[in-house]
């Protein structure tokens, strides 16, 4: 297919904002690219009402379902700018021959590098230290130290293991839990696989590194969360829906749990005033775990690269449908 006779929708708003050579560059290969409008991940009524006379989608944490593609009469790519595949109903698009893609391990280092930073965070009360320094108070505020504790990562995959190398460094004994264990790299870095039960009955930090499943759906529930060591702290730079926001309400609010550090909320943007966020044992940041310069970079790249070579009849480096 003639690139010049293409139409492209990029929904994602951080696409080609530190590097504006990647909207150039697309908007100079192809017919015409259409910019997301509402400047936030776009809803499956929004996404349905944009798709008509497109041939390639590059899509952020859009909601891609069955009935958004009803109206998609030319779509050939969904190319996702990032890893994440829980928003894009990946039979449908198969159904329809739509080709989708990702971008694995783009972001996997910056993911890790929030990670890693919720925990300093809540260890040490920095969100306290912030807002009391600035209201001119200077509270000597006590912390734990990082150093010797016991940090469950639940997900080995590629972001799991960027935060096991990252705290190899501040000297913790990391324990993991996934399904299909990369055993040589747990061996090299010193990482104990184990059940899910004991990792969490060890832990000083749990922290979530599972893409969102119909299995994974609600893994943090009352039941987690009983399993989890008193006074630990829970960490998420996964996505929301993998914890029921009820219970880790509870477990906060009644001391069970000493803290949590979100980036992911079961409803982006959430409510005002969701009265978890509001807890002062909780971290939140705006679902921004990629939102990184060479993140950006890569995940651009790779989501431009696969896009165009799908509508040129050539094979996606990274598809995830067929
Ligand atoms: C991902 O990779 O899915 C991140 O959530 C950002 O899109």
């Amino acid at each position: 297919m003639d690139l010049k006779s293409c139409k492209i929708l990029v929904s994602s708003t951080s696409y080609g904002k530190n590097d504006p050579w990647l909207k150039t560059d697309l908007e100079k290969q192809v017919g015409e690219v259409i910019y997301n409008p509402y400047g936030k991940p776009l809803t499956s009524d929004q996404v349905r009402d944009l798709l008509p006379g497109i041939d390639g989608f590059i899509a952020g944490l859009d909601c891609i379902d069955r009935a958004s593609l009803e109206k998609a009469d030319k779509l050939r790519v969904i190319a996702r700018y990032g890893v994440g595949l829980d928003g894009v109903d990946l039979v449908a698009a198969k159904e329809r021959g739509i080709i989708v893609t990702n971008t694995p391990g783009a972001n996997s280092s910056s993911v890790a590098e929030l990670t890693i930073a919720l925990m300093l965070i809540l260890a040490r009360q920095l969100n306290l230290a912030f807002s009391a320094t600035k209201a001119g108070k200077w509270p000597r505020l006590a912390g734990i130290s990082l150093e010797e504790k016991t940090i469950a990562l639940v997900g080995l995959g590629s972001i799991g293991k960027e935060v096991a190398k990252r705290l190899k460094g501040f000297k913790c004994r990391i324990l993991a839990f996934d399904l299909y264990p990369d055993e040589n790299f747990a061996v090299s870095n010193g990482i104990q696989l184990a059940e899910m039960d004991y990792i969490l009955s060890q832990a000083d930090f749990v922290s979530l590194h599972v893409p969102l499943t119909a299995e994974t759906k609600n893994l943090v529930n009352e039941h987690f969360i009983a399993k989890m060591k008193k006074g630990s702290y829970l960490i998420n730079t996964a996505r929301g829906e993998l914890i029921n926001e009820d219970a880790l309400f509870i477990a906060l609010q009644n001391g069970y749990l000493s803290g949590a550090g979100l980036d992911a909320l079961s409803k982006e943007p959430p409510e005002p005033e969701t009265p978890l966020l509001a807890l002062s044992n909780v971290v939140s940041t705006p679902h921004l775990g990629s939102q990184s310069d060479g993140a950006v970079r890569r995940m651009g790249v790779m989501a431009l690269q696969d896009c165009l070579a799908v509508l040129q009849g050539l094979p996606a480096v990274h598809p995830v449908n067929i």
